[in-house]
């Protein structure tokens, strides 16, 4: 059973709903996406499963976000891939907020 002092604070929630989107490097881990869409955060793999690009750098629309290289879709919630040629989903993490930050449990 995981403990509060598991969580892993990501960024301020004002922040990643300033933006939309930002990538942040939590020691070790890869690097994350934090997304704000439609009033929810979310947080994936920062780098897409078909190349090197950064999720956070696409667009978020719809629960999903488009990739800036080649246009594959993940979906936020689950990190389905959901369009070509994404075809890997990205793994999603829940995000948790706590006292003004978006946090997740660190994964094992
Ligand atoms: S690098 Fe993301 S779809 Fe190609």
């Amino acid at each position: 059973m995981q403990t509060e002092n598991e969580l892993l604070t990501l960024c301020s929630a004002a922040e990643a709903a300033d933006f939309g989107a930002l990538r942040v490097e939590p020691e070790g881990l890869p690097p994350l996406a934090v997304f704000f869409d439609d009033g929810e955060y979310f947080v994936t793999d920062d780098t897409c499963s078909h190349g090197e690009a950064s999720l956070s750098e696409g667009m978020v629309e719809g629960g999903k976000v488009e990739c800036p290289w080649h246009s594959g879709k993940f979906c936020l919630r689950t990190g389905a891939a959901e369009s070509f040629p994404a075809e890997t989903p990205v793994r999603v993490y829940p995000a948790i907020l706590r006292d003004g930050h978006v946090c997740i449990r660190r994964p094992e």
